[in-house]
């Protein structure tokens, strides 16, 4: 019996017009080119424009590039799936926004809150509606504006510089070409150090999960927990995101090749078998330790973190999209996507393409 398998049949991506360099966030902080460039590899990111680019609208731009490469229209589209960190709005998710945006009737949409390993989550899912013959083309994007809840001041260099704007999607269909299509995937959670890379307020969190009580009004004060932002939270930068930059790389290094060596043994293949490994654009570092240790040559290995920054849930189609627009991908390539981000939460998937 031929198996049915999910191929991923149009990508697109968009980024926003704002190219923002090192140089222009050394202008508003204590930082320096030299030291991003020498620990994240990034040399510019891009940054929404105001009233104009949201996850949502980017989302949708990609969207509309994907569709046209798969050949379908709008029409065509069974079911969204929208992954992001950075939503448009906390409630309702970006994926009905994206469905407005782009006229698609009523089909469902879905939101994945799974950071950087949101894109495979997403396509994790959306394979399991393409193997039992429920869906036949799923719009799968992943969208990010993180300049929106930044600190660009020094207090919040070690976050701030490493991330960037913009969107990537893939259009998701059924084929029964032999060997060919998503061969295996995996996905991980610890939530043992959610809080280690995270953004926590404005939340409705109560304060539970936080020594730091101080920045919340007192129960006798608030007795419904009902303020989630504070103006002390505000005073004190506790409304941005934190990270433990070297506990995050240190789990990073160590996920990374363990996801990736579960989705080829799944799939009875090994490193030697990879024609191309697609990292999350966390951290070139990251993606380069990465590489050592699974012995990858450079030509196996696509990274543009450095003219894009770390996208989180776009990083991954964008990066998949580029590589494949400069013919680095190739029909019959055993491609492997991976993930490591906030939650933490990681996940690979490998595609015969
Ligand atoms: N410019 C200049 N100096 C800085 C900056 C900056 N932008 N940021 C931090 N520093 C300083 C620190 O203050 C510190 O100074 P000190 O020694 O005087 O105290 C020094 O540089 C070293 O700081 P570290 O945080 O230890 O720097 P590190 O070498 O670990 O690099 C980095 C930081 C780049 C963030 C790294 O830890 C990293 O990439 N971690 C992983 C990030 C990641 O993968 N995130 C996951 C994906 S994102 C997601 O899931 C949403």
């Amino acid at each position: 019996m031929t198996q049915i398998r999910s191929k991923i049949a149009g990508m697109g991506f968009y980024v926003p017009e704002n190219v923002v360099t090192n140089d222009d966030l050394a202008k508003v902080m204590d930082t320096n080119d030299a030291w991003i460039r020498e620990r994240t590899g990034i040399e510019e990111r891009r940054y929404v424009t105001r009233f104009k680019d949201t996850p949502a609208t980017m989302g949708t731009e990609a969207a509309k590039i994907a569709m046209e490469r798969a050949g379908v229209t709008t029409e065509d589209i069974d079911f969204v799936i929208f992954a992001t960190l950075s939503p448009d709005y906390y409630f309702p998710g970006g994926g009905v926004l994206v469905q407005r945006e782009l006229g698609l009737g009523h089909c469902g949409a879905l939101d994945v809150r799974n950071q950087c390993s949101g894109f495979i989550y997403g396509l994790s899912v959306a394979d399991q509606f393409i193997r039992t013959g429920t869906y036949k083309n799923i719009l799968l994007i992943g969208a990010e504006s993180h300049s929106a809840g930044l600190d660009f001041t020094t207090r919040g260099r070690n976050v701030s510089v490493i991330f960037g704007d913009g969107a990537g999607a893939v259009v998701i269909q059924p084929t029964e070409e032999d060997g060919k299509g998503l061969l295996a995937s995996n996905l991980h959670a610890d939530g043992k150090y959610a809080e280690k890379l995270a953004f926590i307020n404005p939340g409705s969190h109560s304060g539970v999960f936080t020594d730091k009580k101080d920045i919340f009004p007192t129960v006798e004060e608030d007795p419904w927990a009902s303020l989630m932002i504070t103006p002390k939270m505000v005073e004190e930068g506790d409304h941005y995101p934190n990270m433990d930059g070297p506990f995050v790389f240190k789990n990073a290094v160590r996920r990374f090749p363990e996801t990736i060596m579960e989705s080829l043994g799944k799939a009875g293949l090994t490193v030697k078998d990879l024609d191309m490994l697609i990292p999350h654009q966390a951290n070139l570092r990251i993606a380069q330790f990465v590489q050592g240790m699974l012995e990858l040559n450079d030509d196996q290995v696509y990274n543009n973190i450095q003219k894009y920054g770390n996208t989180t849930a776009a990083s991954i189609p964008i990066a998949l999209c580029e590589a494949w627009e400069k013919g680095l991908i190739k029909e019959g390539d055993l491609v492997c996507l991976a993930a490591f981000g906030s939650g933490f939460t990681w996940a690979s998937a490998l595609i015969r393409w």
